[in-house]
This record gives structure tokens, sequence and C-alpha cells, in this order.
């Protein structure tokens, strides 16, 4: 039987994704670098670690207007559509098939098609990563780098303390998320066919 090909990543959307991927492990390793700042010691310098995130916090940003008007003008946007209904029975069915039914060699559930790009774990991952995560961890980086715009005082807490915890919070998060999505993008035909694919657009079912 000939091999299904399926072109799923546009170049726009590998070129965010390269961008995005780049500028996010850069932000995390300078993030952990400022966050355990040590006089005595440290893995980067201070103030090299404070520029190169600002410079990755803008590429970044720049990279996500590009994902957000990319997934509005093209049909890339219907990966990403919810439907509510049923969806604890498929995040389960999919959840199942990660911790179970793959070591028993059993079918993917959710099969990638033209139609569906993403299984139900993966869409609702991305959904709440690229919609709620990175659009707080920029907001309050923008709030960051300009902290003359935030609040001066919440009921008496530093508006700047709570903006820096908000964002340092999405950060972690971020970083789970990055971890946990390289594992899965591991799982499929092959450990690396989904990394190929991002590369360069292909999907080989
Ligand atoms: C070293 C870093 C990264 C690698 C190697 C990587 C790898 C991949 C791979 C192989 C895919 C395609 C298969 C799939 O959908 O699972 C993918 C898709 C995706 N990745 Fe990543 N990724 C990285 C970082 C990130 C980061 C930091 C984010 C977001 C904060 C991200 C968000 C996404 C999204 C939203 C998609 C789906 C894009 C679409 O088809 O619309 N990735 N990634």
């Amino acid at each position: 039987m000939a091999e299904e090909k399926l072109y799923l990543y546009p170049v726009w959307l590998r070129a965010w994704h390269g961008i995005n991927a780049i500028g996010i492990v850069v932000l995390i390793v300078t993030g952990l670098n400022m966050q355990f700042s040590n006089p005595d010691y440290s893995f980067i310098n201070f103030e090299l670690a404070v520029n190169l995130h600002n410079i990755c916090g803008i590429i970044v940003t720049i990279g996500y207007l590009v994902f957000i008007i990319g997934n509005i003008a093209t049909p890339n946007k219907k990966y990403y559509r919810m439907k509510w209904k049923g969806l604890r029975k498929r995040l389960f069915k999919q959840f199942r098939f990660y911790t179970q039914g793959m070591f028993k060699g059993e079918k993917p559930p959710f099969p990638v098609s033209e139609k569906r790009k993403f299984n139900p774990l993966q869409k609702f991952s991305y959904v709440v990563v690229m919609y709620l995560f990175v659009p707080i961890a920029i907001v309050t980086g923008i709030a960051l780098l300009f902290p003359e715009l935030i609040i001066e005082e919440v009921y008496t807490v530093s508006g700047i303390f709570l903006t820096a915890i908000l964002h340092a919070s999405m950060g972690f998060l971020i970083s789970i998320f990055l971890i946990v999505h390289l594992y899965v993008a591991s799982i499929g035909k092959n450990p690396l066919n989904n990394f190929k694919s991002i590369i360069t657009g292909w999907h080989h079912a």
C-alpha cells in the first residue's frame, strides 16, 4: 500500500514554530538564570541574561502576532476549534492510549488526517498554551519591561511583585508544556517522524 503523505504545516507555520521554539528555549534558560541569580556564580552573566531575555521576548511576541494572524487568515484555525461536548471522554480516551494502549500495540484512537491534525489532548494543550499561557506571559513581560504601566499596589501588595509572580508562573507552565510536548511529539510512526514533519511540512502517516 502506498504511504499516505499529508501537507499539514505550511511555510508560515513552520517559520513561526522554529523561531518560537528557539526563542522560548532561550527565554527559559535566561529566565531560570535570572530567577536563581547568585553574585558568586552565574551560568550566564546577569546583564547578558537580561538583554537576551528582553530580545527573545520581543521576537517571540512578534512571532505570536504571526501565529494569531496566520490562524485567523488561513484554514489552520480549524484545528484549534474546541468542541466542548464529549471533550472529557475524548481526552480520557487519548490519555488511556498514551498510558496503556500504545504499549500494547493498539492503534491510536484519533489518527492524523487532513481533517484532524491534532488528537484531543494535543488540541487541548495547544489551545491552553497558545491562547492562555503565552499571551499572559507576553502581557506581563511587556508590563515588566515598562514597569511605570503597572498599578502600584493591589490590596497593599506591590503590583510589580504580582506581575512578576504571574510572569514566572507562566514561564514555569510553558516549560512543563515543552517537556511534555517533546515527549508526545516523539510518539508516532518512529520517534523522529513528527520532528521531520514540522521541518518539511509533510506528515507521513
Ligand atoms: C525545541 C522546541 C520544540 C520542538 C522540537 C517542537 C516540536 C514540535 C513538533 C514535532 C510538532 C509537530 C507535531 C505535533 O503537532 O505534535 C510541533 C507542533 C507544535 N508546537 Fe512545538 N516544538 C517545540 C517548541 C514549542 C514551543 C515552545 C511551543 C509553544 C509555546 C510549541 C507549540 C507548538 C504548537 C502550537 C504546534 C502545532 C502547530 C500547528 O500545527 O498549528 N512548540 N512542535
